[in-house]
């Protein structure tokens, strides 16, 4: 093995966004009277965010929702997200995220991000750390959310790597799939 570069997921690997994930697919899921838990939760993990309602919706037994009303349904979803997202701050990203970061471009690594998120680029602005990664590839330039591959060969391109030359670094099923 060459390694030369690493992709990192982001929700749940670099800041633990999975927790407002959750806190705001659960909001929805009260709302309209959904059983939601934990379990579900984690089965959300490195899809997308239209996936990831159809998973919600699966415990829905009212009438069936039309494309327009899913996509308000994921708009508020994401608006709830996207308060929660506004509490973070460069101080929810421990010294030993920035430190290991910074040691790993000392050894002449190269650093991507390859995440399902659209929200990607607000986070890791907010954390302050756009500036440890040489390539963002997130939601806004797929087609296709893990398990596809898209995400990380994208990925590897940005980093003008083969995908044999890099690592994937994750916490969900989907992106470990995806990976491989
Ligand atoms: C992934 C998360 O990183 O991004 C998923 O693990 C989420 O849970 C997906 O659904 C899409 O995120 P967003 O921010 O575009 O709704
Ligand atoms: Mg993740």
């Amino acid at each position: 093995m060459n390694i030369k570069g690493l992709i990192f997921d982001l929700d749940g690997v670099i800041v633990h966004t999975d927790q407002y994930h959750y806190q705001a697919w659960k909001k929805l899921a009260d709302r309209l009277e959904i059983y939601f838990d934990e379990d579900i939760n984690n089965r959300l993990r490195g899809i997308s965010r239209m996936e990831s309602l159809d998973i919600l919706l699966e415990n829905y037994h009212g009438n069936t929702f039309s494309l327009q009303d899913k996509e308000k349904l994921a708009d508020e979803k994401n608006t709830y997200y996207r308060s929660l997202l506004e509490n973070m701050m460069p101080d929810h990203v421990s010294d030993e995220v920035r430190s290991t970061l910074a040691e790993l471009r000392n050894r002449g690594l190269k650093l991507a991000i390859g995440s399902s998120s659209k929200n990607a680029k607000l986070i890791l602005n907010k954390v302050e750390l756009l500036s440890y990664f040489d390539a963002i590839s997130d939601g806004t330039n797929i087609t296709y959310s893990k398990p596809n591959p898209e995400v990380f060969i994208k990925a590897a391109q940005y980093l003008s790597l083969s995908t044999e030359e890099c690592a994937v670094i994750e916490d969900a099923n989907a992106g470990i799939d995806a990976a491989k």
